[in-house]
C-alpha cells in the first residue's frame, strides 16, 4: 500500500547542482498519470479550473473543454524567488480542433499580487504565458516565432528552461515533434522575476472568453531545478473538507471528496482518536453524484472533545491503493459559558479566498458557524455556469462549491457548522421554489424570473442539498418535495440554544401570481404608494405549511435549551431603499422576506411568542432590526449579517429620499429609527452598514471592504439571556478590533425577553413558581387551545403578554424530568398584576 502517494511515479531525486558560488539543491518530479483510475479529479498536487473541463483518462490528463483560460494549477511545486534554474517538460496532443484558434502551454510564476495564498494564485494569479498557438506560432508572451505548417499536432513536446543568475535572466522555450526533434525555439531575456505556480494552460493566451476552441491532452510532466520548491501543505484532496453538527446526542458529519473514481470503489471511514490509536465509528458509501459521505453517530457524548479522522482509499490500476486522510476535532459542547456564533452569508467570488475573514474566524474561535446561503455565485471561479444536462451541471456546481470548502475548511473542521443553500447556490438569482415545482428556463425567463419553481434538474438540486446540508441534524420531516427534491429543515440544540433551521425560499410563491404591473421586473415595486394589499392574496406561501407546522412544534420544545433562535436565509422585512447602484431606488422587493405579508406576519408572530431571535443573511447590507406587526417594535429582533463579499449592492438611505421616520435610537445615526418598509411593515432599524457611494478599488479585498462586506459574531449568554451582536468589516483584525472595524451602531446587545416586543399589547400573565429551576412556561388560549406564549423562565418569576380570548391555560414545568403542572381558568387582562403562584 502506498501511503499518501496518489500518483504512480513521482520521482524524488535529490541532485546537486553546482552554481558559481555555492551548491543548491535541485529536485526533480515527474507525473505520467499511468496508474491513475479514470476520474475527474487530477490529484492532490493539482487544481483544475473549470473542474468539468479536465479529467484523467487512459493514463493522461485531458482538457476536454473548448473555452478560454482552462488551466491545471500545479499547487505543490511552485517556482521560488531568487536565482537558480528550472526546467519543465510536457508531452501534449490535440484532442479536438474546434473552429477557433487556440493555445496550449504553460503559465509560469503565477501569483496573485494581493494574497500570496496558493488558493488566490489559482484563481487570480498572473504569470508569464508561453506555449504554442494552433496557427503555427511559438510564443513567450508577445514574443513569437513561426514553425512549419505541416507540423503534426497529434503528439508533441514543450520544454521550458529558466536560468536566473547574477549575469542575467532568460527563459527558453522549445517545441519538439513526436520524435523529439526540435521544431522551433524562442528565448526571452530581461525578465524581471519568475515566482509562483506552474500552470498547464489551454487557450490561456486568449484575453476574451470564447467557445469551440481547441482542446489538448497532457502527459509525462517533468519539473526540475533549484528554483522549484515543494509545498506539502498545499496538497488538496482527495478528502477536501468536512462539516459536522452535534445535537441531542447525535453527531452528523459529511465528508466532501473530490471527484474520485467513486463508481469503482467508494467507502469512506470515520474514526475517533482513542488512546494511542483510532477507533472506527462508521463506514459509509460515497455518493457517486455529490462525492459526499454522510455519517450519523448516535449516543454521542457531548462532553467529549476528540479528534476525528476520515479516510478513503482509491484503487490504482496496478492493484495498489492511494490512501487519503483528513483530520479535525469534534468539540465538547459548551454549556457553562456563552455560545459564540459566527454568522456568514454570500461569497461573491472576487473576494476568494476571503483570507481576512478566514483569519478572523480562526482568531475569534467561534463555537459554531452559520453559512446562511449563497456559498457560491454563478460567476465564482471566473467561468460560466452549465445548467444542463444534470451531470455537467453537477460538476460545474462542484467546482464552484469546492472554492467554499477550500477557503473555510480549516475553520469548519473543528467546530459545528450550519450551512443552508439559498438562491444562487441553485443557479437562480432569486428563488421562489414553490415546493420544488419544475419550471422551464424559457418560462422563467419570460416572466423575468418570477415564476415559482426550480430550473435546474432535481438531481442537481439534490446534490446542492447533499453537499451543503446533509450533515445537519436529521430533517424534521424528510418527505421529499416535488420532483423528489430532498428537504433539510430541522432544529439543533447546542450550548443551551435551540436553533430552528429553515428555508424561506424552497416553499415560497412566485411574484408572478400577484404582480399586476406590465412594465419592468415583476418582483420589484418601482412605484411609491401602490396598494400593497393587492400583493397579499390568500394562499401565498413564504416558509410554507410544512415548515410552519415544524415551527409550531419547535416553539414549545425547550429540552436542553434556554433560548430560541431562528436561522433562515433572509430578513422577514423589506428594508433597503436602493438596489444595485446609488440610482437604483426601489419602493419594494418581493425577494425580501417582507412578502407575502400575511405568512410573514404569521412567522414573526410565532417568533415573538417564543422570544426567538432571528439570524439571516442574503441582503448584502448589515442590519439590526426590530420587527413590527401591528405596531412598531411589537415583535422580536433580527440581525442580517454582512456578506462575506458583497457583489450586488443594496443600501438603506431613507433620509436621502425624505422618507419620514420617528424614534431614532440614542446613537442618532443616519437612516435609523422607525420606518415603514417596502412591503408596508413597521420596521425599527437600529443599525445599518451602508456602503459609501463610491466603492471602486482595483484591489479585491479593498473592494470587499468598501462594499460593506464582513461577518458577524453573535454571543448568546444562556444564563443572563443576553444576545450580543457585532457586525465586523472585511479588513478588520480580530486580534485588535478598533471601533471603526464594526459597522456603525454595532456592537449591540439585546435580551431574549426583548424579543416579545416592547410595544406589544394584550393580556398580562404574571407567574411565580418555586421548586423547579428556570421552568418552562407554556400559555394556551383556553378557547382555541392555541399556544400563545412559550418561554424558559429565568428564575422564579416571569411576566409576559399574550393576545387571546382572555381565558388561558398555563402549563409550567421541567421538560427534562417531565414534571408539569397545569393551571386552567386563568382570567387575565391588560392590567392583570397579581401573580399566579405555582409550587412544585
Ligand atoms: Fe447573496
Amino acid at each position: 500500500m502506498k501511503k499518501y502517494c496518489f500518483l504512480t511515479s513521482i520521482l524524488l531525486l535529490l541532485l546537486l547542482f553546482s552554481s558559481c558560488t555555492r551548491k543548491e539543491k535541485s529536485v526533480r518530479y515527474s507525473y505520467d498519470f499511468d496508474n491513475l483510475p479514470d476520474r475527474v479529479w487530477a490529484g492532490e498536487d493539482f487544481w483544475t479550473i473549470p473542474l468539468e473541463d479536465w479529467q484523467i483518462n487512459e493514463g493522461r490528463l485531458e482538457c476536454t473543454g473548448n473555452s478560454s483560460n482552462m488551466r491545471t494549477n500545479l499547487i505543490t511545486y511552485p517556482i521560488k524567488p531568487g536565482n537558480g534554474t528550472f526546467a519543465l517538460d510536457v508531452t501534449c496532443g490535440l484532442m479536438h480542433k474546434g473552429d477557433q484558434e487556440g493555445t496550449v502551454g504553460f503559465s509560469i510564476g503565477v501569483k496573485d499580487d494581493e494574497d500570496p495564498d496558493v488558493k488566490a494564485s489559482c484563481y487570480f494569479g498572473k504569470g508569464l504565458n508561453l506555449g504554442v498557438r494552433t496557427n503555427g506560432v511559438l510564443f513567450i508572451e508577445d514574443q513569437t516565432v513561426s514553425f512549419p505548417a505541416d507540423f503534426s499536432w497529434e503528439k508533441f513536446h514543450l520544454q521550458v528552461e529558466g536560468n536566473f543568475s547574477l549575469k542575467g535572466k532568460a527563459i527558453t522555450l522549445r517545441l519538439m515533434n513526436e520524435q523529439q526533434e526540435e521544431v522551433a525555439w524562442l528565448v526571452k531575456e530581461s525578465i524581471d522575476k519568475i515566482e509562483g505556480l506552474i500552470v498547464l494552460g489551454v487557450n490561456h493566451h486568449v484575453a476574451s472568453a470564447f467557445s469551440n476552441g481547441p482542446s489538448f491532452w497532457f502527459d509525462d510532466l517533468e519539473i526540475s531545478g533549484t528554483k522549484i520548491s515543494y509545498e506539502e501543505g498545499n496538497r488538496f484532496g482527495a478528502i477536501l473538507w468536512a462539516m459536522y453538527t452535534n445535537s441531542r446526542n447525535v453527531l452528523k458529519l459529511t465528508a466532501q471528496l473530490a471527484p474520485v473514481s467513486a463508481r469503482v470503489n467508494g467507502e469512506v471511514h470515520l474514526e475517533i482518536e482513542e488512546g494511542d490509536g483510532w477507533k472506527k465509528l462508521a463506514t459509509e458509501k460515497l455518493r457517486a453524484d455529490s462525492y459526499t459521505a454522510t455519517f450519523r453517530v448516535g449516543n454521542w457524548n457531548p462532553d467529549l472533545e476528540v479528534n476525528y479522522r476520515i479516510s478513503y482509499s482509491e484503487n490504482l490500476k496496478d492493484g495498489e491503493t492511494s490512501d487519503y486522510e483528513y483530520t479535525g476535532t469534534i468539540r465538547k459542547e459548551p454549556v457553562d459559558k456563552p455560545l459564540v456564533f459566527g454568522g456568514m452569508t454570500c461569497q461573491y467570488g472576487y473576494g476568494f479566498p476571503y483570507m481576512p475573514v478566514v483569519n478572523n474566524l480562526l482568531n475569534e474561535d467561534p463555537d459554531i458557524l452559520y453559512f446562511s446561503g449563497d456559498q457560491i455565485y454563478e460567476g465564482n471561479g471566473g467561468y460560466s455556469i452549465i445548467r444542463f444536462p444534470a451531470d455537467r451541471a453537477i460538476l460545474n456546481y462542484l467546482g464552484k462549491w469546492y472554492m467554499f470548502g477550500w477557503a473555510f475548511g480549516d475553520v469548519m473542521k473543528e467546530r459545528p457548522t450550519i450551512c443552508t443553500p439559498d438562491d444562487h447556490d441553485v443557479y437562480q438569482g432569486n428563488l421562489w421554489g414553490d415546493g420544488g415545482r419544475k419550471i422551464e428556463l424559457e418560462d422563467w425567463q419570460e416572466y423575468a424570473g418570477t415564476s415559482g419553481g426550480y430550473i435546474e434538474p432535481a438531481e442537481m438540486i439534490n446534490v446542492v442539498h447533499a453537499t451543503q446540508s446533509s450533515h445537519l441534524p436529521d430533517p424534521y420531516d424528510p418527505t421529499p418535495i416535488d420532483q423528489g427534491i430532498s428537504i433539510w429543515y430541522t432544529d439543533m440544540v447546542y450550548g443551551k440554544i435551540s436553533f430552528a433551521i429553515i428555508s424561506d425560499r424552497i416553499f415560497k410563491s412566485g411574484p408572478k401570481e400577484v404582480a399586476f404591473w406590465e412594465e419592468g421586473r415583476r418582483d420589484w415595486i418601482t412605484e411609491q404608494g401602490i396598494d400593497l394589499s393587492r400583493l397579499d392574496k390568500p394562499g401565498l406561501k413564504l416558509i410554507g405549511d410544512r415548515q410552519f407546522e415544524f415551527l409550531t412544534h419547535w416553539m414549545k420544545d425547550w429540552k436542553g435549551a434556554n433560548m430560541k433562535v431562528l436561522l433562515s436565509q433572509t430578513l422577514f422585512a423589506n428594508i433597503p431603499t436602493h438596489h444595485g447602484s446609488i440610482d437604483g431606488i426601489l419602493a419594494g422587493d418581493m425577494d425580501s422576506g417582507g412578502w407575502p405579508q400575511t405568512p410573514r406576519n404569521k412567522v414573526v408572530d410565532l417568533l415573538r411568542r417564543c422570544y426567538a431571535f432571528h439570524i439571516s443573511g442574503d441582503q448584502h447590507l448589515p442590519l439590526f432590526v426590530q420587527y413590527g406587526i401591528d405596531e412598531f417594535r411589537d415583535a422580536g429582533w433580527a440581525i442580517c449579517t454582512p456578506a462575506i463579499t458583497v457583489g450586488y449592492q443594496r443600501r438603506l438611505l431613507p433620509d436621502r429620499l425624505g422618507i419620514p421616520y420617528q424614534n431614532r435610537p440614542a446613537h442618532n445615526l443616519d437612516n435609523t429609527g422607525e420606518y415603514i418598509g417596502g412591503m408596508g411593515h413597521k420596521n425599527y432599524v437600529y443599525a445599518v452598514g451602508n456602503l459609501p457611494d463610491n466603492t471602486r478599488s482595483e484591489l479585491r479585498y479593498e473592494r470587499a471592504q468598501l462594499s460593506s462586506s464582513g461577518y458577524s459574531i453573535i454571543t448568546f449568554d444562556p444564563e443572563s439571556r443576553d444576545i450580543s451582536c457585532n457586525a465586523i468589516r472585511f479588513l478588520a483584525d480580530a486580534d485588535r478590533l478598533r471601533p471603526e472595524d464594526s459597522f456603525p451602531g454595532w456592537p449591540v446587545t439585546v435580551n431574549q425577553f426583548d424579543n416579545a416586543g416592547i410595544n406589544r399589547t394584550g393580556d398580562k400573565i404574571t407567574i411565580q413558581s418555586s421548586g423547579v429551576l428556570n421552568p418552562v412556561l407554556l400559555v394556551y388560549d383556553a378557547k382555541t387551545e392555541e399556544l400563545l406564549l412559550s418561554v424558559r423562565m429565568k428564575g422564579d418569576e416571569f411576566s409576559g403578554i399574550v393576545k387571546g380570548s382572555g381565558s388561558y391555560i398555563l402549563k409550567i414545568g421541567d421538560p427534562e424530568t417531565e414534571r408539569w403542572k397545569t393551571i386552567s381558568d386563568i382570567i387575565a387582562n391588560e392590567i392583570e398584576t397579581s401573580p399566579v403562584v405555582v409550587e412544585f
